[in-house]
């Protein structure tokens, strides 16, 4: 679909890590070259043409975000620099001024490393109790592992909507209902599954999401932090500085400015939000039901011709999201993946962020393969005639 649009499918390349990071369609890349050529101006709120323009363009994609993901409010998007930093400003800007020692957090072991590493620092910090829910043996969480794993103390669940190697979909809308009728609120890591299916927050009732806009044809630098209007306005700055505050004095005193603004100290990534906007309208103008199904399409070719290798081992047969995660037999990930590099295959090996999968799966590292809606079946069937090769690892040499 689309390729056309896509600079980087005229190289001889197959480009299957868009878990990573997406390419860029010429869209986003000429409204991004727009600015910069056009209209390159701060964002303050100006008093001349090119600067309201810019004022603009970041209102129109803070709501074709809110639009996007179904938020009820604007003031509900926060743009940040990526996903982490969306995370990093929710456990400490929120959560750090809610939970008391004693308190627990629950997570799983199948999470990135963007999702564990504040919760750790926080835990350490306020003497919290971190705690796992269980996955089942094909690696996906569900209601009953989430109700076995909840404590008179669990205060958060922080997971991701879509995992990152596992590429499970996580049954968010009964686990908030759940939470929520236990006094839990949750936090949603959509990075891998914003950009892949329709995510509708209210439906949801999701209470803190963030996600990244170079994982959905945007730019890099671009984060999304969305909250329930009644959590983020107890949120606070982790980050001080112009743009976020109204007036301060010698003695101290300062008054900060309303959400979303509040949390948006400094220049904003101006090109960053344009193009994400663009992207947004782009991956509109597709349909988000046309990606998902195109790249289920694509998950269920390429599973039953992967199946059909002798010496390949599939850890996430079941799910589906658009990743297959697997191993040659015998052949170290990272050998496997500089081996399709020479056929012009871009494929993500390693721990993948999400370090203690390894004790749910029994393997530190795998091969992953994750598709967007411009793959196609030529490609796969490539894959397919590169991998079938008794010989792989003499060949990576
Ligand atoms: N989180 C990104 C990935 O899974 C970088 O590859």
């Amino acid at each position: 679909m689309n390729r056309d649009d896509f600079n980087m499918l005229n190289k001889d390349i197959i480009y299957f890590d868009n878990a990573a990071t997406t390419l860029k369609p010429k869209q986003v890349i000429d409204d991004i070259t727009e600015y910069y050529n056009e209209y390159s101006a701060n964002a303050h709120r100006g008093d001349y043409d090119i600067s309201l323009k810019v004022d603009n363009k970041i209102s129109e994609t803070r709501n074709l975000v809110k639009e996007f993901i179904n938020a009820k409010e604007t003031s509900e998007i926060v743009f940040t620099s990526n996903a982490t930093d969306s995370i990093n400003k929710i456990v400490f800007g929120y959560f750090k001024n809610i939970l008391k020692p004693g308190d627990e957090v629950l997570l799983t072991d199948s999470e990135h490393a963007s999702l564990i590493l504040p919760w750790f620092e926080l835990a350490e910090e306020l003497d919290l109790k971190i705690g796992y829910i269980s996955l089942t043996h094909d690696l996906q969480v569900t209601l009953d592992n989430v109700k076995k794993a909840i404590t008179p103390k669990t205060k958060v669940i922080a997971l991701s909507h879509i995992t990152n190697v596992v590429g499970d979909i996580r049954p968010i809308k009964e686990i908030t209902q759940y939470a929520h009728d236990n006094n839990i609120l949750i936090l949603v890591d959509g990075a891998q599954s914003i950009p892949h299916m329709k995510v509708d927050v209210q439906d949801l009732d999701i209470d803190f999401l963030t996600f990244s806009a170079h994982k959905m044809c945007g730019p890099t630098g671009v984060g999304i932090l969305y909250g329930k209007e009644k959590y983020l306005n107890n949120i606070h700055p982790i980050i001080f500085g112009g743009g976020m505050n109204s007036s301060f004095e010698y003695n101290g005193k300062r008054i900060y400015k309303d959400l979303p603004y509040l949390m948006e100290a400094g220049t904003p990534n101006i090109a960053g939000i344009i193009g994400l906007g663009s992207a947004i309208k782009y991956l509109n103008s597709i349909g988000m039901d046309n990606i998902t199904k195109h790249e289920q399409e694509l998950k269920d070719y390429a599973l039953k011709k992967l199946k059909q290798l002798p010496n390949i081992i599939i850890y996430n047969e079941t799910i589906k999201s658009g990743i297959i995660t697997f191993n040659v037999k015998d052949i170290f990930p990272q050998d496997v993946s500089l081996y399709l590099n020479k056929y012009g295959i871009c494929i993500r090996a390693g721990s993948h962020c999400a370090k203690m999968l390894k004790d749910e799966i029994g393997i530190k590292n795998t091969c992953r393969i994750s598709f967007y809606f411009y793959n196609t079946k030529e490609e796969i069937d490539k894959l397919i005639e590169v991998l079938n090769n008794p010989n792989i690892l003499q060949d990576v040499i």
